[in-house]
């Protein structure tokens, strides 16, 4: 038999990516992520399968992007790259930074990172700067330093971002044999529901699938401005990842879910954690974020995609658990407390 690897988003489909053979390949062999059966689809009478983007090398989608943008960077001789975010691009920013040997410097809002992402960053090497605004600031601030610093801006306002991440709509139709009937993505800054919708009109377009999704983009209810149709002055939600208040690629999602025939819906927090309860109960572990498109899924009763492993946000269930006190080391003990004795 022929040895088969997973290559990383890049060789599996570099004729669809702005690749050379002067461009360095900065990966971890992102992508190549499962598509999950979810047993909630059934009660709603749908067949529901999710994207699990959880088996990313940094636990996001984020790394799709990311091996396309720091391999240009470093194709260009950058200097070292910034961005700003709530979590996930800055975890992979730091570990691709330091797979090309980059400097990396992350914008963070300095409440509302959750611990599992910010760890990642730190354990890179990044640079990590807490600023005391929200994420829509802090992405105006990079916008406006990396040129000043002569950095690469590497949040999805670069379209080598963009192109990267269509890979994982190339992904569901591979594995489908054709584009799935509807997708449902939570949306925050929109790059992704924009990157996902380009990625299948091109498959289309070479040939690859013979249909288009309905795109629909789910929002947390208090971090909706796609839904509300105006920017958000303070968004406040429980998933911290989609706490974003102007995205960068309104425009984009806009034009995702117009010619799809697709829609926008919010999300309540609690029907966001119940979504995420639910999948959990079922061994998809997701954060808050992801889980908003299951919400919005069950909402409106129909298939889809998880962007963000559930280990990134551990408060959201350590406050949720009351662990019991510990017992005695032995079998009985266990026994007992299991009431199998
Ligand atoms: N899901 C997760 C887990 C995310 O981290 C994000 C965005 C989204 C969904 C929404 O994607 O912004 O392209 O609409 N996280 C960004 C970050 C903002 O900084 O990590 P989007």
């Amino acid at each position: 038999m022929q040895p088969r690897m997973w290559r990383g988003v890049v060789e599996e489909y570099r004729e669809f990516l702005p690749f050379t053979d002067a461009t360095p390949v900065i990966t971890l062999r992102e992508g190549g992520t499962p598509l999950l059966e979810s047993r909630l689809g059934a009660p709603v009478g749908l067949r529901l399968l999710v994207k699990y983007e959880a088996t990313n090398p940094t636990g996001s989608f984020k790394d799709r992007g990311m091996t396309v943008a720091v391999s240009k960077a470093a194709e260009a001789r950058a200097r070292g790259i910034i961005c700003a975010s709530t979590g996930n691009t800055a975890a992979s920013a730091a570990a691709y930074a330091a797979r090309a040997g980059l400097p990396c410097a992350l914008i963070i809002p300095a409440s509302g990172v959750a611990l599992g992402k910010l760890v990642q960053g730190i354990a890179c090497g990044a640079t990590i700067i807490a600023v005391q605004a929200a994420f829509d600031r802090a992405l105006d601030l990079v916008r406006e330093a990396a040129p000043l610093l002569g950095l690469t801006l590497v949040n999805s306002v670069n379209p080598h971002r963009l192109a990267g991440q269509k890979t994982a709509a190339f992904e569901i139709c591979d594995a489908l044999g054709r584009a799935p009937q509807t997708l449902a993505i939570p949306v925050g800054n929109a790059g992704n529901i924009t990157a996902y919708w380009a990625g299948f009109k091109e498959y289309r377009a070479a040939g690859r699938s013979k249909s288009l999704p309905r795109m629909v983009g789910v929002q947390a209810e208090g971090a909706a401005p796609l839904v509300q149709g105006h920017p958000v002055d303070e968004p406040r939600t429980v998933a911290s990842a989609i706490r974003i208040g102007r995205p960068a690629s309104w425009d984009g999602a806009m034009t995702a879910v117009r010619e799809s025939g697709g829609t926008l819906l919010a999300a309540t927090d609690e029907e966001i954690l119940a979504a995420q309860d639910q999948l959990a109960r079922e061994g998809i572990f997701v954060e808050p974020a992801s889980a908003a498109s299951v919400a919005g899924v069950l909402k409106m009763g129909r298939a889809h995609q998880l962007t963000g492993h559930g280990l990134k946000d551990p408060e959201v269930i350590q406050a949720r658990a009351n662990l019991p006190a510990p017992i005695p080391a032995t079998l009985e003990a266990i026994s007992e407390r299991l009431s199998l004795g």
